[in-house]
Parts: C-alpha cells; sequence; structure tokens
C-alpha cells in the first residue's frame, strides 16, 4: 500500500557542521530501517554536505524550496536542475512559510510543481488553512482550492501532499487525530476527484508540531501516511523516534 514517510523540514537551521554532526548521530539509529521513506530537507547551504554524508544510508534529501525558472537572471533563487545536480530527489513546495511571507501564490506553485515534477523530483506539496480560516469555517474550501490550483495540469505520479494546518506549526497545538483525520480523508477525496482510483496510492503526510509524543497517535490514522517535522526533526534522538514510530 502507501509507504509511510517521515520528513524533517530544517528551516533556517543547522550550519554545515551542524548537519554533518546530525548525521553522525542519527544514521546509525535508522540504518537498518527499510519499510519508511527517510527525508531530510536541510537549508540549501547544506544540501551538498548532506548528499555526500547520506550515500548508501536509508536517508534522501529533499529541498525546502525551488523556483520555477531552469535558468538565467533571477539573482538568489534555486534552479531544479541544480537540485538534481546534488543527488536531491524531493522538494517541499508551497509551505505556509513561503506562502506567508515570501508571497508564493496557488499559480506561482503551480509553476514550480509541474518544473519540479519534469525534473523527476518528488514534490511534497503543502497546504493549510490559517486558524482565522477554520474558525470561519473555511476549512475545506481552502484545501480544496490549494489543491486544485496547485495540481492543475499535474498528473498524480510523484507527489505527495503535506496536510499542515497553520496554527499548528511551530506552536506546541498539534491538531487532534480526528481533526487531522478528517482533513486528510477530505483531500483524498479531491485526489479522488483529480485522479481517480490513483488518488490512493498519494501519501498524506501530517505536519504541525509533530513530536515523539504524539506520532504513534498520528500514524494510527487511515489517510495519514507520514509527517512533515520541524522543531522535533532539529534533534538525532527525536527524529529517529518519529522514524521508528510505533506501528
Ligand atoms: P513544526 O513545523 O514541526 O515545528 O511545527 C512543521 C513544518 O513547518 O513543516
Amino acid at each position: 500500500m502507501r509507504k509511510p514517510l517521515i520528513a524533517a523540514n530544517w528551516k533556517m537551521n543547522k550550519t554545515v557542521g551542524e548537519a554533518e554532526a546530525f548525521l553522525h548521530d542519527f544514521i546509525p539509529l535508522v540504518k537498518e530501517v527499510r519499510d519508511t521513506d527517510i527525508v531530510i530537507a536541510p537549508p540549501f547551504t547544506a544540501l551538498s554536505a548532506v548528499a555526500s554524508r547520506i550515500k548508501e544510508t536509508p536517508v534522501q534529501l529533499a529541498a525546502q524550496n525551488m523556483f520555477y525558472e531552469e535558468k538565467g537572471a533571477y539573482t538568489g533563487e534555486i534552479a531544479p536542475g541544480m537540485l538534481t545536480d546534488l543527488c536531491c530527489t524531493y522538494a517541499i513546495l508551497g509551505h505556509s512559510e513561503r506562502r506567508q511571507y515570501f508571497g508564493e501564490t496557488d499559480e506561482i506553485l503551480n509553476r514550480k510543481v509541474k518544473v519540479a515534477r519534469s525534473y523527476g523530483l518528488t514534490v511534497i506539496f503543502c497546504i493549510g488553512e490559517s486558524l482565522e480560516e477554520r474558525e470561519a469555517g473555511q476549512t475545506f474550501s481552502v484545501l480544496q482550492r490549494e489543491v486544485q490550483e496547485g495540481l492543475k495540469g499535474v498528473g498524480p505520479e510523484g507527489i505527495v501532499i503535506a496536510y499542515e494546518p497553520i496554527w499548528a506549526i511551530g506552536t506546541g497545538k498539534t491538531a487532534t487525530t480526528g481533526q487531522a483525520q478528517e482533513a486528510h480523508r477530505f483531500i483524498r477525496e479531491k485526489l479522488s476527484a483529480l485522479y481517480g482510483d490513483a488518488a490512493s496510492s498519494i501519501r498524506i503526510l501530517y505536519g504541525g508540531s509533530v513530536t515523539p509524543e504524539n506520532i504513534d497517535a498520528l500514524m494510527k490514522c487511515a489517510d495519514i501516511d507520514g509527517a512533515l517535522v520541524g522543531g522535533a526533526s532539529l534533534k538525532p534522538d527525536s527524529f529517529a523516534r518519529l522514524v521508528n514510530f510505533t506501528r
């Protein structure tokens, strides 16, 4: 069925030395893991160092963002081919921090998803509602719009969805398993409308204050196939515990 995926989003944390020290301790804790995909998204500056350290380990590499043009005069941006050149196999796109602080719209994200897929990158496409939207009863309409607009003209292959309620990110407030499962079920229905039967093989990750304390309960939900983790992915023991969640 759907292979679980546990992904670390390090955000703007860790120098090259800190990333190497993390891997030194983390890899021995997960080197036998075969039944869960493990992905780490370091900052761009540590991609190369992490790429060389994870060879012949079960850990795969992700970028936290990417530009939609392939090359040219775009100061400060990173092209998809630069990521595949560093052995990145995943790209996180549409994280709420990118949407919120860097003005990434559904339209921009759709361009990014298309280009990432054309380079063979598996896309972890993030969606989620803010607290105001949840309180105004708009959760499902926001999720529907983000799925439909973000994935317009994109096939089901190489797509992973991360449902991250914005109010749960970095706040210590996790969605209850009921709230998370309800949103995941809804997202899978929308994916079915787009992709038919192929929707049943798309992984939907939960993100937002995932910790060693709540991972097991979340992973027991029928439509939760993994986690996208910020804070609790920064320490080797903690991230290894998430990868080794209790089935
Ligand atoms: P958090 O971040 O685990 O620190 O809440 C999750 C994310 O933003 O992907």
